[in-house]
């Protein structure tokens, strides 16, 4: 195995003073404040992967003909680093990222980053900017790795010149949602179809969402939820997180992995800690109908979103043209929702065991 090229790092001669670093941090919009610093690797057609440093945050240089302005060629993940009460910092499963990343990258035919180069990025990131990691209950520091085509080329191409970056924002809860969140079912759009990208976690699904999302939003829902394209028939995803049902007799229905949706960390996460739990989890193609029809007849208690930017958020309504249900279970005290997100976010905090080996300290 290869040892990983250190970052070198090129501090920030200006950053925040300790007081706008706190005004920052207190209550921030999610992805809106960043840190100090950046990660960032520059790779050449022939070259490979060169000049990985940790540089101060700052707009990019960017050719207006470059090919991820156009073509979208691009690739990113999301995770988050976690302050425990005695100061450490930790990631959780930054493996399961670097793995995901890496499968985008072959699909966006991008040059993979290494497990060994996304870590130390993390690694050199956090150290970097590790006053800018909350300590406060609920908040962590949200971390954007991203690779894109900086080529200037506008050949449909695979670009000769790609350049990895890391961001980090101090965030808190992605969705305000007392009481559970209202979902907007959308009929005319579909997020991805076989053969497609829905797997694969890049800009062209989230730029897609973004009308029906929108849609939702005048419908007073928060979050939008797909349909699968090939049939209408079954729940795929939302515009950015998996979905989750709990059954009266504590069963777990989820959508299986098609090929259509993001397999999501959390995802696996929560679906591994239910399992854990004894509870039967069942991965499968769920009709709209299917989950209507349970909604209303009681049999399907709670729906839940979960993501690493949504944590788990309780669905409280699903609403379209022609459906408006409430789910009884959503927001009440002792719901699977309410307890699964206590277990992993005990873990992830450092309050809980780590049966899994999940955590990582950076
Ligand atoms: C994440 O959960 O990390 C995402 O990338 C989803 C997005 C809605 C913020």
């Amino acid at each position: 195995t290869q040892t990983p090229t250190p970052f070198t790092v090129i501090p920030n001669r200006r950053p925040a003073t300790d007081e706008e670093r706190w005004i920052a941090m207190e209550d921030p919009v999610f992805g809106k404040v960043f840190t100090d610093h950046m990660a960032r690797a520059t790779w050449r057609d022939g070259h490979g992967w060169a000049d990985r440093r940790i540089v101060p945050l700052a707009p990019l240089p960017l050719h207006p003909g470059a090919a991820v302005l156009h073509y979208a060629q691009q690739a990113f993940e999301g995770l988050k680093a976690y302050r425990h009460e005695d100061g450490s910092v930790w990631l959780f499963r930054p493996e399961a990222n670097a793995a995901r990343l890496a499968a985008s990258c072959r699909r966006m035919a991008l040059p993979e980053v290494s497990e060994e180069d996304f870590l130390a990025a993390l690694e050199a990131l956090i150290a970097a900017d590790h006053a800018w990691v909350p300590g406060t209950p609920g908040s962590s520091l949200y971390l954007r790795p991203l690779v894109i085509a900086t080529e200037a080329s506008l050949l449909v191409q695979p670009a000769a010149e790609v350049d990895f970056i890391v961001t980090a924002s101090p965030v808190g809860a992605y969705m305000a949602a007392p009481g559970g969140v209202s979902i907007w079912v959308s009929r005319g759009y579909h997020r991805a179809n076989a053969g497609g990208t829905g797997d694969t976690k890049t800009a062209g699904n989230y730029a897609a969402s973004m009308l029906p999302q929108a849609e939702a939003k005048a419908h007073g829902c928060q979050q939008v939820l797909f349909l699968d394209a090939r049939e209408d028939t079954y729940v795929e995803e939302l515009g950015g997180m998996n979905l989750v049902a709990v059954r009266a007799d504590g069963s777990i229905l989820t959508p299986r992995l098609t090929g259509t949706i993001l397999p999501g960390v959390t995802r696996d996460s929560i679906l591994t800690l239910l399992r854990d739990e004894g509870r039967a989890v069942e991965e499968r193609d769920i009709a709209l109908t299917e989950l209507v029809e349970g909604i209303e007849s009681g049999e399907i208690l709670e729906l839940f979103a979960c993501g690493t930017a949504a944590v788990v958020t309780p669905i409280a309504r699903l609403v379209s043209d022609d459906l408006d249900v409430t789910v009884r279970g959503a927001g009440e005290g002792g719901s699977v929702a309410d307890a699964v997100l206590a277990r992993l976010t005990d873990l992830q905090y450092g309050r809980g065991e780590d049966a899994h080996g999940w955590m990582r300290r950076v």
